[in-house]
């Protein structure tokens, strides 16, 4: 274990693709879900006002792959990393499964919500989802039939976002996992961290079209693991 002196402010962005090897469907790969699905339909306010059913039903499916699923390497490296430097690396994740919680990962910042969790879309109260959700489901709150999933769609704005960049801001280190580097605001923390002075490093399976100081390329499972024993061991 390397002394504490050498311990760096660390921010970890991660993406779909750490949980592509835990078998999850990431968005823009071939075969990804907005090639299956027009995520207008699916993912913004305007599709779940048109049709609450398909949306539900979008999001009833992805829960049960999720509650199916095991975290990998991908996510169980980050939580080993957060355990041992639990004052220097903040997590940020864009994927609303719980598979890095399930690594054991604790505080994570879910900045486009989560699968678990449902929201009433008439009193904004959240709770623990059920395994299937539908939206004329009562609100525990207000009552009003009025349910929807805790995940933020295209054309909302996503949570954490103060917390975010006050980590940003301090980071020694900004590191992209598994994400296309596609959707704003993520897409734009690579630039935000180097401005505060940060290095950048993306661990991909491909090199994306933002700039970063390092990449390097491979399944996460693989390249993630490695990157943290370089820090711990
Ligand atoms: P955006 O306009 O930044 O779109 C981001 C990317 O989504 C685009 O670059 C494109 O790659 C893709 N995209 C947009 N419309 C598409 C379409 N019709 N078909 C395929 N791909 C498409 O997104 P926005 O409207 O500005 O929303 C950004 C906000 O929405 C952010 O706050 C983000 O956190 C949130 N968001 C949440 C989800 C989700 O499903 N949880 C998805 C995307 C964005
Ligand atoms: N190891 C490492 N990287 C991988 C792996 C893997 N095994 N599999 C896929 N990838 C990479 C792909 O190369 C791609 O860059 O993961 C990225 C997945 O990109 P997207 O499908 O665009 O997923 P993401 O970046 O998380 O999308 C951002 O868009 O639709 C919204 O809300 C949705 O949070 C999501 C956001």
């Amino acid at each position: 274990m390397k002394p504490a002196s050498a311990r760096r402010r660390i921010v970890i962005l991660t993406g779909a693709g750490v949980s592509a090897e835990s078998g999850l469907g990431t968005f823009r790969d071939s075969g990804g879900l907005w090639t299956q699905y027009d995520l207008e339909d699916v993912a913004t306010p305007q599709g779940f006002a048109r049709n609450p059913v398909m949306v539900h039903d979008f999001y009833n499916a992805r829960r049960e792959n999720c509650l199916g699923a095991q975290p990998n390497p991908a996510h169980h490296a980050p939580a080993r990393l957060l355990a041992a430097w639990p004052d220097h690396v903040t997590l940020v994740t864009q994927n609303i499964d719980d598979l890095h919680e399930r690594a054991g990962a604790r505080g994570v910042i879910h900045m486009h919500g989560e699968l678990l969790r449902a929201r009433c879309a008439a009193c904004a109260h959240v709770w623990d989802a059920p395994r299937v959700m539908a939206a004329d489901d009562p609100c525990p709150a207000c009552a009003a039939p009025a349910t929807r999933p805790d995940v933020v769609w295209f054309g909302e704005f996503p949570y954490h976002m103060e917390r975010i960049a006050d980590a940003l801001g301090r980071a020694d280190l900004f590191v992209a996992i598994g994400t296309s580097g596609q959707v704003y605001p993520a897409a734009g923390f690579v630039q935000e961290a180097a401005m505060g002075g940060a290095r950048t490093l993306e661990l991909n399976l491909e090199a994306t079209a933002a700039r970063f100081d390092e990449v390097r390329t491979g399944p996460a499972s693989v390249i993630v693991s490695e990157w943290v024993a370089e820090l711990l061991d």
